[in-house]
């Protein structure tokens, strides 16, 4: 951890001027500067930066912020590595905060067994490189699968000694490693009165988490008749959770951003033959079904993915399931099936990158397509087993959280399955109904907008989620420009963020955006200071969904101009007329916070209606009444606070 007045010094030395120009060489443009975007591919200039805001913005892809945001854009890393990055680059010395000594045990736990691995990998790949057995068999075995050199040392690729059967432990403990560290990691076996090696006369493929530690090892075996498994994996440990890592990530994340689209394939060798073809967007869920955490990791980095499987592969139809889970996501899923015997190690070594990304492009099919394809063949002349398919993609379409998207599968499995469209939404709005959560009794529910943040807050899976609302966006944005600024309302002067605060306060509303409330929240204790400056204090925030945020908004409109131009005659107009611009702001939310309610308040009524309960049907009725008389009044009255709760 990384102590306050530490990460201070850092927010305080990075100038983004100096932190975008490692990447992007920069030109003078009037009181900024421009450069080729490095987030997209582009020939005419369109990143900015700005020395006096402290930001940057592509105003192509939209990507930028602080330095901070920059480099974990850039470098596709967590924000205390940015940190991390940005003090090693202003020689600020890091200052590690004070763990109890709770989270030091496991803290250090943690980091021994991450330098454990850190030192296995060496010491395998060094085997390789420089042991006898290694270079005449592991090395061997490597080069006549066609990996080159810089390759091999690319994925730390190593090999494992067939004999002493404790080489490894016993080098290992002999250089001060803890024998119960070893055996946590997996690398070591305990048997009662002995210890041995996991890996022993196996080629090593160290797995890197997203951030490019090794966190687990698959061991191939290289004799053809062997008897044992191909691979012996690492086991689960205090590091390694299996089902949250995917293999190949790290080395795949920037390409994966940058040609937004992901490669999924099932093994070790397809992620490198892949990689040394020139195809780097690739990763290997490592012969398992994809799980929600891989997903999601995926999803830090694109929403499309491609999964490719071996034409003759027998996974696929067991893999089928798994997908829902992406469709739920909103992941945009298309499927390569390779010809026959091919698989993507293979198939990558026959042909140069572009020919494999031009094959992948002509013979994909998106996914709903390919399964009703799959599943109509096997379920020939079989009228049960169509039954079952028609329910099996029905439940597919049913969970894909977008209605466009989904209209579109609909049609076009009407068209495959020879079933009419009418059907086939009924089928679905049934699904869905079979899922959806039963309704709250009226005492415990809440008159405040559903909160949809997900339980799931693992920071390192997941950026904070947020369903977007344009009027929230719109009072945030005010926020930022012009927090500090003051209007007239009536009679007395008001800041924009002290407006903002109590007319939200007074009517008891909050925002459904948990990151638009957050910067709500931030803004209390700012809103009657003087000194504040509001743009800045955004756009430099510690927390980096913040930052990004902020560099986004005031860059929007009014300020593009304001950017590319000197003149900015436009956002002059906007600074005379917040006493209009923030009043309406916040009115549109209010507007649109009782139009929802109103629409909630009748879906419920149906719904109640529907199951006949009478006591429920009655208070919904009273409440939509009520709001409805807020409504008219707030129709007659917009600009005035009259929204109770
Ligand atoms: N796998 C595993 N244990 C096994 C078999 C497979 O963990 N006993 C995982 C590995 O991650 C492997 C992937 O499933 O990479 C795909 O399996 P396979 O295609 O058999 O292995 P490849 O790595 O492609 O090996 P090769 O091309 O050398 O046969
Ligand atoms: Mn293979």
């Amino acid at each position: 951890m990384i102590d306050h007045s530490t990460v201070d010094r850092i927010f305080g030395a990075a100038q983004i001027y100096d932190v975008v120009s490692d990447f992007v060489s920069l030109k003078k443009r009037g009181t900024n500067y421009i450069g080729l975007c490095p987030f997209h591919n582009e020939k005419t200039p369109s990143f900015i930066v700005s020395p006096a805001k402290n930001i940057c913005k592509c105003f192509g892809c939209g990507k930028g912020g602080s330095p901070v945001n920059f480099i974990m854009e850039k470098e596709q890393i967590s924000y205390p590595e940015a940190l991390r990055y940005l003090a090693k680059k202003y020689n600020i010395e890091i200052q590690e905060k004070e763990l109890t000594p709770e989270q030091m045990a496991q803290h250090s736990e943690r980091e021994s067994l991450l330098t454990i691995n850190e030192f296995a990998q060496k010491y395998f790949a060094g085997i390789l490189h420089n042991n006898d057995e290694g270079k005449a068999i592991g090395l061997a075995y490597f080069r006549e699968r066609g990996f080159r050199d810089d390759t091999i040392l690319k994925f730390g690729l190593g090999y494992a000694v067939e004999n002493p059967r404790d080489s490894f432990s016993k080098d290992a403990i002999q250089k001060g490693y803890k024998k119960e560290f070893l055996i946590k990691t997996g690398l070591t076996i305990d048997g009662d009165n002995y210890i041995a090696d996991r890996f022993r006369g196996r080629v090593i493929f160290p797995v890197h988490t997203v951030s490019g530690k090794v966190v687990a090892f698959g061991g191939r075996v290289l004799k053809k008749d062997a008897k044992t498994a191909k691979y012996v994996n690492s086991p689960e440990s205090e590091i390694y959770k299996k089902r949250e890592q995917l293999y190949g990530i790290f080395f795949a994340k920037q390409q994966i951003v940058k040609t937004d689209c992901c490669y999924l394939v099932e093994g070790y060798t397809d992620v490198i033959s892949m990689h040394q073809a020139g195809i780097e967007n690739v990763v290997a869920s490592s012969g398992t079904a994809l799980t929600s955490e891989q997903i999601r990791l995926i999803r830090r980095f694109t929403s499309n993915i491609t999964l490719i499987f071996d034409g003759d592969s027998a996974g696929i139809k067991a893999s089928l399931k798994g997908i829902d889970l992406l469709l739920e996501e909103g992941m945009n899923i298309k499927v390569l099936l390779l010809p026959d015997g091919e698989d993507p190690d293979s198939f990558a070594r026959k042909q140069d990158a572009s020919e494999f990304i031009t094959y992948i492009n002509e013979h994909q099919t998106d996914f709903i397509r390919f399964k009703t394809q799959l599943l109509l063949e096997d379920a020939k002349g079989d009228p049960i087993k169509r039954a079952t398919l028609i329910k099996d993609i029905v439940h597919s379409i049913s969970v894909i959280p977008d209605g466009i998207v989904r209209s579109v599968y609909i049609r076009e499995c009407s068209k495959l399955l020879e079933i009419n469209e009418t059907t086939l939404y009924e089928g679905i709005s049934k699904q869905k109904k079979q899922r959806q959560v039963p309704l709250t009794p009226l005492k415990e529910r809440n008159f405040k907008a559903a909160e949809s943040l997900s339980a799931n807050t693992n920071a390192d899976l997941q950026p904070i989620a947020f369903i977007d609302s344009p009027e929230e966006r719109e009072i945030v944005r005010c926020l930022m420009r012009y927090g500090e600024q003051k209007f007239h309302v009536g009679e007395n002067e008001v800041s924009v963020a002290r407006y903002i605060i109590d007319d939200l306060e007074h009517d008891h509303l909050e925002f459904t955006n948990s990151l638009y409330k957050l910067c709500i929240e931030e803004s209390k204790s700012f809103a009657d200071n003087d000194n504040w400056n509001a743009e800045q204090y955004f756009t430099q925030h510690r927390n980096v969904d913040i930052s990004s945020l902020a560099a986004d908004l005031v860059t929007d409109n009014y300020t593009l101009s304001n950017m590319h131009r000197r003149r900015e005659p436009n956002m002059k107009t906007e600074e005379n007329r917040l006493h209009e611009l923030v009043p309406r702001a916040v009115n549109e939310f209010k507007n649109k916070f009782l139009a929802g309610k109103r629409k909630e308040l009748a879906g419920q009524l149906k719904t109640a209606q529907e199951n006949g309960d009478s006591d429920i049907i009655l208070a919904l009725m009273r409440e939509i009444s009520e709001l409805d008389k807020i409504k008219q009044l707030f129709a007659k009255n917009l600009g005035e606070r009259i929204v109770t709760k």
